[in-house]
């Protein structure tokens, strides 16, 4: 198995191998590997719904220590459950609520150590412990969020902020967001 993604193959195009065991250890290197990846499932397909569920697959695979990985979509004023990697979530999430909703009401990537200690916390997995949840911007307004998830406290560092803002920024630049 290849620990990349590839369409060089014309016979096995937007069929691509991803293995988490070969991602990295140094995180800048797993997330360079990981943009990469994500462009390569996007190339020639621009459709929401379905990049948006390979993209939560690829990150489910190659990020370590995560137990929910998944977007919420902005619809009729509140953030709507959408393609996602783990346990069954809440499905609707009230703007300014929870760390979802607040990332959308201050418009800025909420990096949550202690999902205990932030206020109006919305616990879909009892074993989330710390969270990152980041808005995807499409022409100056939020269409969703990148919700992630995980079992121990303080997992998210800088690091994984900048590396998850360019994967939401390879999505927001890579979908057709007029249509989902
Ligand atoms: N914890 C989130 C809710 C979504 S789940 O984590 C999947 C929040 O507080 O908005």
């Amino acid at each position: 198995m290849k620990n990349n993604l590839s369409s060089d193959n014309k016979d096995t195009i937007n069929v691509h191998t991803v293995e988490n065991s070969l991602y990295p250890k140094d995180k800048l290197d797993s997330y360079k590997l990981i943009h990469a990846q994500l462009k390569s499932l996007l190339e020639n397909e621009t459709h929401v719904i379905p990049n948006l569920g390979n993209a939560s697959s690829l990150l489910n695979l190659a990020l370590t220590e995560i137990n929910w990985v998944g977007f919420y979509l902005v619809k009729n004023g509140e953030l709507l459950l959408g393609p996602f990697q783990g346990k069954p979530a809440c499905i609707h999430i009230p703007v300014g609520k929870g760390v979802c909703g607040t990332a959308v009401s201050q418009g800025k990537t909420q990096l949550v150590p202690d999902v205990h200690a932030f206020p109006g916390h919305i616990a879909c997995d009892s074993e989330s412990r710390s969270e990152i949840v980041i808005p995807i911007f499409v022409n100056n307004t939020i269409v969703g969020v990148l919700d992630i998830d995980s079992p121990i406290y303080n997992r998210f560092d800088e690091i994984d902020r900048e590396g998850l803002e360019e994967v939401v920024e390879i999505l927001s630049s890579g979908c057709n967001w007029l249509d989902y």
